[in-house]
């Protein structure tokens, strides 16, 4: 919508609107792909917290993210593996905003290893970041999605389909996501929540592509780009927004087709 107070290149193709008077908690909404996520939700009317380890640098994102929208964001610490900080930051988030509409399970860690030089941690550490993390944070905020019939958006990724090499522990976390996202669609639809996954692509400049797409290689996508942060944007507020009202259970693949295309990335 056209806001002659923004620059043309940062204006939203959607309504100013679309999200006013929703509340969002964004797990990894601090840094890279979910704190795009988390800024065009407050773009477009809701108030948001995010979440992830360190707090200092979450203080940091949210006034970014304040003077680049001029949203509220509440920024609240919390390693998404312990229950119990996960718990104590729904609470926080509830006792600050007092309701919940739009989770967002983004955060992540990744690594490059082949699978026999993995550790049994390393593996772990992922498994634990990314699917038990995913189902930490969601039972923490079941009840409150519950109450306002919201909906949850799991960030997944395409590297499970073919098996990507390099891979095991994120592929085998990112296909948990999947299915506990199709799970809670068929559990949780009767009583109004909505559970979706955005599955992004080669997004530039973010940390993915700088930790994982190996050096001197460009992705094979057939729509002839690199994704944006901004694609990933668009899907969310798709999926958040009244627009899928209807849509639940769906895997949203944004890679410009990247992952139909043989090879690495
Ligand atoms: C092999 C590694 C490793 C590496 C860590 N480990 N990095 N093994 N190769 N490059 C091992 C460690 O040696 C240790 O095992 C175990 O993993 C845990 O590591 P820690 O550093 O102790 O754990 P922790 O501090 O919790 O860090 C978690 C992490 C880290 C996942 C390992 O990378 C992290 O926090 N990342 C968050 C940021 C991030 O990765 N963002 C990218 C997300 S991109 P031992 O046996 O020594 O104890 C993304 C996109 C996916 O997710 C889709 C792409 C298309």
């Amino acid at each position: 919508m056209s806001n002659p107070s923004i620059p043309v290149s940062t204006q939203s193709i959607f309504k100013d609107d679309i999200l006013k008077g929703k509340v969002a908690f964004v797990t990894g909404g601090g840094s890279g792909i979910c704190k795009g996520m988390a800024e065009a939700l407050a773009r477009h009317g809701a108030k948001v917290t995010i979440v992830s380890r360190t707090l200092s640098k979450l203080e940091v994102a949210a006034k970014e993210m304040r003077a680049s929208t001029g949203g509220e964001f509440f920024a609240v610490a919390a390693d998404v593996r312990d229950p119990k900080q996960l718990q104590a930051a729904v609470d926080k988030h509830i006792a600050h905003y007092g309701r919940l509409d739009i989770l967002i399970n983004g955060a992540a860690g990744n690594f490059l290893s082949l699978s026999q030089h993995l550790s049994f941690n390393a593996f772990r550490s992922v498994i634990e970041i990314d699917l038990i993390g995913t189902f930490n944070t969601t039972k923490c905020c079941f009840p409150h999605l519950k109450a306002s019939k919201g909906t949850i958006i799991n960030v997944s990724a395409t590297l499970p389909y073919n098996g990507q090499v390099f891979q095991s522990h994120a592929c085998a976390a990112k296909a948990g996501v999947d299915a506990l996202s199709l799970v809670w669609a068929n559990e949780w639809g009767p009583l109004g929540i909505r559970s979706n996954v955005i599955a992004p692509g080669p997004i530039a400049n973010t940390v993915g592509m700088s930790k994982l797409a190996p050096e001197g290689t460009a992705p094979r996508i057939p729509i002839g780009r690199m994704g944006e942060v901004r694609d990933i944007e668009h899907a969310t507020l798709y999926l958040a927004s009244e627009a899928a009202s209807f849509v639940t259970g769906q895997v949203l693949i944004v890679d410009g087709g990247n992952w139909l295309q043989p090879g690495l990335t």
